[in-house]
């Protein structure tokens, strides 16, 4: 059962600074959203709508938690280049197959950091005419508090540090850590 165990810290060499979430808690606060998302959607029609790439293992492991069917849809979206700033730009690379017209949405995300993606595409989505539209995030980071976005379903909330794992990359690298951890800032020249 290789692919069950996944990679631990000692598997990167030395790129790893810390690990800050353990696979354990992430699965453990995971089956906690989904019970609160079975009991707030009972009896409504869910669309379930991740962001590529940081959120596919969110949506991977959130969707399979939920007892109902809920259909699921990607957007992939610009905000950040390989670095590790957010250029407050906001591009749809991949939109939506799906009319949102009536439908109740769930924004899948792996992390809000400044909020300007997630302010942005709620207005976005909302626009399209769906029936909700809200957001549940692996990661909160604080900037994001100051934002006014409403997040419905939070995972942690982190310092504000850059983090890899569990989605999210640096330069594209990191992402199928199955914990998040912070990066040695050697690593990225910090
Ligand atoms: P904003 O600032 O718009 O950013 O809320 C959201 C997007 O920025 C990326 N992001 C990160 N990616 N480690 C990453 O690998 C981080 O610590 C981090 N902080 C923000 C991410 O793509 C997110 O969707
Ligand atoms: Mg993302």
């Amino acid at each position: 059962m290789r692919e069950d165990k996944g990679m631990d810290a000692a598997d990167m060499g030395t790129d790893l600074q810390q690990v800050l979430i353990s696979r354990e808690e992430i699965e453990s606060r995971l089956d906690d959203m989904a019970e609160k998302i079975d009991a707030d959607y009972a009896g409504k029609d869910l669309l379930l709508v991740g962001v590529l790439k940081g959120a596919v293992y969110v949506m991977a492991d959130l969707s399979r938690r939920l007892r109902r069917s809920a259909p699921m849809d990607w957007m992939a979206v610009s905000s950040y280049g390989s670095g590790t700033k957010s250029s407050g730009v906001v591009r749809i690379l991949k939109d939506l197959d799906t009319d949102l017209t009536g439908r109740h949405v769930l924004i899948v995300e792996d992390i809000i950091d400044s909020g300007l993606t997630l302010s942005w595409l709620l207005g976005n989505l909302t626009s399209r005419g769906a029936a909700s539209v809200r957001i549940a995030t692996l990661l909160r980071k604080p900037e994001a508090v100051k934002v006014e976005v409403d997040v419905t379903y939070v995972g942690f909330d982190i310092p504000n540090e850059f983090v890899v794992g569990y989605g999210l990359d640096y330069a594209e690298s990191y992402r199928n850590l199955p914990f998040i951890a912070t990066l040695r800032p050697e690593v990225y020249g910090g």
